[in-house]
């Protein structure tokens, strides 16, 4: 492939959330800080919800990684389970065996004692959700009833969830009014700006081993950004594509038709040229009617 080519040591656009590539971009710091605060004072529920490719499950293991040991933490990446799924899957998280069939009350003393135990070592239980909007809506129940475990002070049990939109609509179904409420903490994953996508790229490229001058101008980052609204997997997706195709040319840098090309051989990429020749338009049908109204104005005006 490019590596070579370019003089780097790994691919730097791969679509594995890898915490060693993170950027700490405003929003992603700031969703750190919601995080990190809320699970130290105790907080029930934490939601922070960013729409596909926004970079949830980099945070989500950004936040296990910094996580202070005082902190045992259970980890769902795929929550598409039953009620009984999820109990036997964060009893299996926390070490605690269950027996074949055992049901919401049993799981609750067995997880009490256990939450107990380690709330006596100084340690708080933290569970952690990816992909939370695929939680089906008796299972999220079934989580509400987890954390009911409190002292005076805290909870026992805290919950991160992290969502796609949708986990908002989810949430607003009636029968689910009890944990809206629980909620007190949460956190919508931004978008990056043109500027950023600029960094971002320069600082994946950087870590990735490349040292020589910046491969992707901040013109080509301005199509990068119209064309991904900045969704940093949307603009993985085209760097990787505009790196194969410069590399294809034998050139050293990634110019305006390599993006060109990039963005029409990815769907999730919006397509930069119909707008521009709107906007041409536009800007044409705007300059005509205003001629028009000149004229009118110097004709009978007077
Ligand atoms: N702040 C960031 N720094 C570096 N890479 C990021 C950042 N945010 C997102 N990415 C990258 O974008 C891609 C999509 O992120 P991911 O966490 O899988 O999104 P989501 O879970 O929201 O769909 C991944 O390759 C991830 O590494
Ligand atoms: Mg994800």
């Amino acid at each position: 492939m490019y590596l070579y080519h370019f003089g780097i040591k790994e691919l730097p656009f791969t679509l594995t959330p890898n915490t060693s590539y993170y950027f700490a971009l405003p929003s992603h710091k700031e969703a750190l800080n919601v995080l990190m605060t809320a699970l130290k004072t105790g907080e029930g529920f934490i939601k922070v919800t960013g729409e596909v490719g926004t970079g949830k499950t980099l945070i989500c293991r950004k936040l296990l990684n910094e996580l202070p040991d005082n902190f045992v933490t259970a980890y769902i990446p795929n929550p598409y389970l039953s009620p009984a799924e999820l109990r036997r899957a964060v009893a299996g998280e926390l070490g605690v065996q269950l027996t074949d069939g055992a049901d919401q009350q049993e799981f609750t003393q067995r997880i009490q004692q256990q939450v107990i135990a380690l709330h006596q070592q100084q340690k708080a239980v933290v569970l952690i959700i990816d992909e939370a909007q695929a939680l089906p809506v008796e299972s999220i129940e079934a989580l509400r009833l987890m954390t009911n475990l409190e002292t005076e002070s805290r909870k026992l049990l805290q919950v991160v969830l992290f969502g796609q939109p949708e986990l908002d609509d989810k949430l607003g179904l009636p029968e689910l009014r009890q944990l809206k409420q629980r909620i007190t903490f949460s956190y919508t994953l931004k978008l990056m700006d043109s500027h950023q996508v600029h960094q971002y790229v320069q600082h994946r490229m950087r870590v990735a081993g490349y040292r020589g001058q910046d491969l992707f101008s901040p013109a080509v980052c301005k199509v990068l950004f119209a064309a991904s609204r900045g969704t940093p997997r949307v603009v993985n997706v085209l760097c990787h594509k505009c790196l194969m195709l410069a590399f294809g040319e034998g050139k050293s840098g990634v110019d305006r038709k390599h993006v060109a090309m990039a963005i029409k051989d990815t769907e999730a990429a919006h397509s930069v040229a119909s707008s521009h020749w709107q906007r041409l338009l536009i800007a044409g049908l705007v300059l005509l009617s205003a001629g028009a109204l000149y004229l009118a104005y110097a004709r009978y005006g007077a």
